[in-house]
């Protein structure tokens, strides 16, 4: 009973926004920093998925996976001199560079090596995304892209490099996205800045509207990639361009969930806490953005079967508990205030919709080994990143 139980299972994934958006022929680079299991990337790429990429080690990764290089797109505003040369090796298709200071950068590197490569502009729309502050990025006081008015000084200032050359837009707002206005208005801003950039004498051959479409945390508030797809795709039809998506969550999120096991049942002055044996370390967007995770347990008496994962259910006979794991911070939970069927030592919780931005962010904090991760087909499972060891947590810190 004490062993380890917590593990990720995930589905063979479903490329539905290839068809919802295939009036527009796009090109899916599938976010890698939502789900990076090179067993899970094989299998996008088997269905024609590019890659979207933040770092050499996921650069790797996509490599590793069998990408088309020419099918990856590189974001990130801090992309190092060893990254970018790792990605001019590869031969990748995009750079989506931030700032000027970056693009100094890329045209030099690009020069110094005779090396042609496609940039892509990312502009910062400023519209609101309505999503947590944490995750929210195309409004005007982050980091990420440069402004519409300062896009055009950029393209006037480097748009004529024979080398780093600028040929696409690139928007990316925010994650995730609930509905398809914030993306209406940023692309509406996106085709206006490429109509006056055409007129500038630049050739702009490609819009990337980048990801954070969102998964279904709840029944109630799953946004289908048709319902952004309705909208936007009659903005895109005709104008000439080759749309990149890259969606991450939408399409990993509800392919995963968290197993994880009742240690103990403790009360603490009216809470009662299940503690289980995950943890903010394999799972941290409940601590870090309040984030819903639908948890419920894997074995339960038919009558507290739940009619969908809503926010809370509240079904007669259950009880109110807090699902927590055993790390030091006060803030270390999967699941709060919640009615769940009761539970005892030994019994097994699914946390929900943990496919995106689960074990990527997991963390080896207090010195937990991470979760296995096992890929489900149909009845057939298989582990697809081995269970952690203790030895594995010290390998780094050996024979120096
Ligand atoms: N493209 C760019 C440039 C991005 O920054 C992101 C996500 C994506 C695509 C993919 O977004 P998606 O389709 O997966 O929503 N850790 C947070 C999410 C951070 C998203 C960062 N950027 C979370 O757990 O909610």
């Amino acid at each position: 009973m004490s062993k380890p139980a917590k593990s990720f299972f995930l589905i063979v994934l479903s490329f539905i926004a290839a068809v919802a958006f295939a009036p527009v022929n796009p090109l899916i680079c599938f976010s890698i920093k939502s789900c990076q299991n090179i067993h899970i990337l094989e299998r996008l790429v088997a269905l024609g998925a590019g890659m979207d990429v933040v770092s050499g080690g996921e650069l790797y990764r996509a490599i590793r996976a069998g990408v088309d290089p020419a099918k990856v797109v590189y974001a990130g505003v801090g992309k190092t001199d060893p990254e970018i040369i790792q990605a001019l090796d590869a031969g990748i298709g995009w750079f989506n560079v931030e700032s000027e200071a970056e693009l100094a950068n890329l045209c030099t590197i690009a020069a110094g090596r005779r090396q042609q490569m496609r940039v892509a502009l990312r502009v910062n729309p400023d519209v609101d995304p309505k999503t947590h502050r944490h995750t929210t990025t195309g409004k005007k006081e982050t980091k990420f892209g440069v402004d519409l008015e300062r896009a055009r000084r950029v393209f006037e200032q480097f748009g004529r490099d024979p080398w780093a050359r600028l040929r696409g837009i690139h928007l990316h707002i925010g994650s995730p996205v609930f509905q398809a206005e914030p993306y209406v208005e940023a692309i509406g801003k996106a085709l206006g800045l490429i109509e006056q950039l055409r007129r500038d004498g630049f050739a702009i051959d490609t819009l990337n509207i980048g990801g954070g479409y969102a998964a279904g945390y709840r029944d109630d508030q799953t946004p289908t990639f048709e319902s952004y797809a309705r909208k936007i795709v009659p903005m895109l039809a005709g104008s000439g361009l080759r749309i990149i998506l890259e969606p991450g969550r939408s399409i990993a999120a509800n392919a995963g969930i968290l197993v994880t096991r009742t240690q103990f049942v403790k009360q603490g002055g009216d809470k009662q806490f299940v503690i289980v044996d995950g943890a903010m370390t394999d799972l941290i967007r409940p601590a870090l953005y309040d984030a819903f995770h639908f948890a419920w347990p894997v074995r339960c008496d038919e009558r507290f079967v739940p009619p969908s994962r809503g926010a809370d259910l509240a079904l007669p006979g259950t009880v109110e508990v807090d699902v927590v794991g055993p790390v030091c911070e006060s803030s270390d939970y999967l699941a709060k205030g919640r009615h769940l069927p009761p539970v005892q030592r030994g019994d097994l919780i699914a946390v929900f919709t943990a496919g995106a931005y689960g074990f990527v962010m997991a963390s080896h904090y207090n010195s937990r080994p991470n979760a296995a991760e096992v890929l489900v087909t149909g009845d057939q499972m298989r582990t697809i990143r081995r269970r952690e060891t203790y030895e594995d947590l010290t390998k780094a810190e050996e024979n120096l």
